[in-house]
């Protein structure tokens, strides 16, 4: 059985409109809630869009939850907290299945920079889904993040790079189930037009992606337990079919 649920359309700006959830027939819908840290980013967004749309439950984490709800709308049940301070995290994981983490150092000195967030900031995170036996962390890196271990000259080169080398190996290692997602060069052109290449660790090539488009993996990663304890080095190619990247993704290998 088909459900059909209405959502008006908010001042998101994502387009909702209608929303399809298939549940098992006969079986309760399971809608399966997922806080999503740095929903109020320019990749972010198209994580809570995609997940609405596939009927979860979505509660965005934000420094600022008054500015989220009026820029984005109430589609998102906006929560306060700052992942550089885990007791704000306490309250915010009740009743959460999923963590995805789409985090972004806002400086590069000072007291929000790589170290504070992507890695300090993901730790806590990963702390807190361990204590509250969370289903899965899906957290973004980088399409080179990985490199830093073989490369260290990549550390120095790109800010950030050690910092989320260092968070990659902390979720692995974590015992929390997980997806890591490491994008190349991100651009906000649309999506779905080229397909997106899922590299292999030892044979990284550099290239870009358009958000949306990392979007739409982080939150099929949610709904797809073939990407569970992975790393998706991706990044788009023309060559490669538009509709094709689901199975590749499937075709992943699992990290040793
Ligand atoms: N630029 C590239 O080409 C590229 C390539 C690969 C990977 N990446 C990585 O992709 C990630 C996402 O990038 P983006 O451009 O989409 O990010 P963005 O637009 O800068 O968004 C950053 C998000 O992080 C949140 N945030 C920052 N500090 C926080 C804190 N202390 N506590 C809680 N939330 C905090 C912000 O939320 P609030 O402000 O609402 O609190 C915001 O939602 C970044 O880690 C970036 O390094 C970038």
């Amino acid at each position: 059985m088909i459900t059909r649920r209405r959502f008006s359309k908010t001042a998101l700006g994502f387009g909702l409109a209608t929303i399809w959830a298939a549940p098992r027939r006969g079986a309760a819908q399971v809608r399966e809630r997922i806080l999503v840290a740095g929903a109020t980013g320019r990749t972010g967004r198209f994580v809570v869009s995609d997940l609405i749309k596939s009927g979860h439950a979505v509660r965005g984490l934000t420094r600022n939850p008054d500015k989220a709800r009026e820029k984005y709308g109430d589609a998102v049940e906006w929560v306060s907290g700052d992942v550089r301070d885990r007791s704000s995290l306490v309250p915010i994981y009740q009743g959460v299945d999923r963590v995805i983490s789409v985090l972004g150092a806002t400086q590069r000195t000072g007291d929000n920079t790589p170290e504070e967030v992507e890695f300090r900031g993901n730790v806590n995170l990963i702390d807190q889904a361990r204590i509250d036996g969370v289903r899965q962390v899906v957290m973004i890196t980088s399409l080179s993040a990985g490199r830093v271990d073989i490369d260290p000259t990549l550390a120095t080169r790109f800010t950030g790079m050690v910092w989320k080398n260092k968070a990659e190996h902390y979720l692995r290692e974590s015992r929390v189930p997980y997806t890591i997602v490491g994008p190349g060069g991100l651009r906000d052109y649309e999506p779905n037009l080229q397909g997106i290449w899922f590299q292999s660790e030892d044979q990284i090539k550099v290239g870009t992606i358009a958000r949306a488009d990392v979007g739409a993996v982080m939150a099929e990663a949610v709904r797809n337990r073939s990407a569970l304890n992975k790393t998706l080095r991706i990044i788009n190619d023309p060559d490669l079919p538009v509709d094709g990247w689901k199975e590749a993704m499937a075709n992943v290998p699992v990290d040793a």
